[in-house]
């Protein structure tokens, strides 16, 4: 019996230890996998996800996205439809049903990057010019084919719906693009003019993770050199003269929360010019960075060319609040 008691004591002792430990190693991943929220959300999950009624302008919103062939995108025109119809009788002329879109319909815009032959040759499959920059090259494609018929609402998702792994940098309720889309507060996208679709700060925009090793002196200024920004620098007194001193010069901290799924307005858009965007497909095209290298540079890129400060990183619980209606 005594045995027993030192051996149950032991156990539980070495169990609280190992926990102890395991505690410290998974704290970061608990942090970035938001592992406790992803589970109050699931047991939760008939309830947690309500589409906000939004005043938007039906389909006046589109989700551009980037796939591979072999990457199943159903998901979209089966959860974010092009058209949501409301049937509804008309009270005045008896008989007689009008159709009413609703608020919440998409634009969809899916880039296939890698497409076989007879993908390329279907006109009602969209391309892009090159496999190179992961899914930038995608988003960039839409912005300069689309830039003078924009809607109002640009929201721009990788093409893997859901999952804890999987899609662990969808920092939705369950993951899941389709709670972030059906959440994303339009009108706050309008008002700010970039909205970053992930509030969790890990990785990017912890304070560790805004030295940034892609974006090098060198890239920065291989990126905005010709276009509209960086703003020049006025105070240099050979601004004319080098163009090494001609424009600002690379921030020394750039962050922002991860992964590369955003949403923007069109007047946020507009505030350059067409010939910038098509200045940085350019640079994807001709560095010598690889796919996943200058996909990265990009990733790390988007809220500088979306007119945001280097470090963009709002409160967690704010931005919960302000993008999802999280409050
Ligand atoms: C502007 O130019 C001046 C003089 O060359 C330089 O000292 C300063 O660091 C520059 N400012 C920025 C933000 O690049
Ligand atoms: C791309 O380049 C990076 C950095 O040079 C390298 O670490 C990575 O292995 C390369 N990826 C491929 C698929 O070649």
């Amino acid at each position: 019996m005594k045995g027993g008691l030192r051996f149950a004591l032991c156990a539980s002792l070495l169990l609280f230890f190992s926990l102890y430990l395991l505690e410290a190693h998974l704290k970061d991943l608990y942090d970035q996998y938001r592992a406790g929220t992803y589970l109050v959300d699931w047991l939760d999950r008939n309830g947690a996800v309500r589409s906000p009624a939004f005043n938007d302008v039906p389909g006046d919103k589109v989700v551009v996205m980037a796939k591979l062939q072999e990457e199943p995108t159903d998901w979209v025109q089966e959860e974010l439809p092009e058209c949501v119809y409301d049937l509804l009788f008309d009270k005045i002329k008896l008989g007689s049903i009008l159709i009413k879109p609703l608020p919440n319909s998409w634009q969809r815009a899916i880039y296939i990057v890698n497409p076989s032959e007879d993908a390329r040759s279907d006109s009602n499959v969209l391309t892009t010019p090159l496999n190179k920059g992961h899914e930038s090259m995608a988003y960039l494609t839409y912005v300069i084919d689309h830039y003078d018929a924009l809607p109002s609402t640009i929201v721009f998702l990788h093409a893997h719906r859901a999952g804890f792994l999987m899609a662990w940098h969808v920092d939705a309720p369950l993951h899941d693009n389709v709670n972030a889309m059906r959440m994303l507060r339009t009108d706050f996208v309008q008002q700010n003019g970039y909205v970053n679709l992930r509030c969790n700060w890990n990785p990017g925009c912890k304070e560790g993770h805004r030295f940034n090793q892609h974006v090098t002196e060198q890239v920065w200024w291989d990126i905005f050199e010709g276009t509209s920004t960086p703003p020049l620098n006025h105070s240099s007194p050979y601004e004319q003269e080098y163009s090494e001193y001609k424009y600002m010069r690379k921030p020394d901290q750039i962050g922002a929360a991860c992964c590369a799924q955003f949403a923007v307005s069109r007047s946020q858009v507009h505030k350059r010019p067409r010939d910038d965007y098509v200045k940085f497909r350019q640079w994807i095209i001709e560095t010598d960075l690889n796919d996943s290298t200058s996909g990265r540079v990009m990733e790390f890129l988007w809220h500088v060319i979306f007119d945001m400060d280097a470090v963009y990183c709002p409160d967690e619980e704010l931005c919960y609040c302000q993008v999802y209606g999280k409050c």
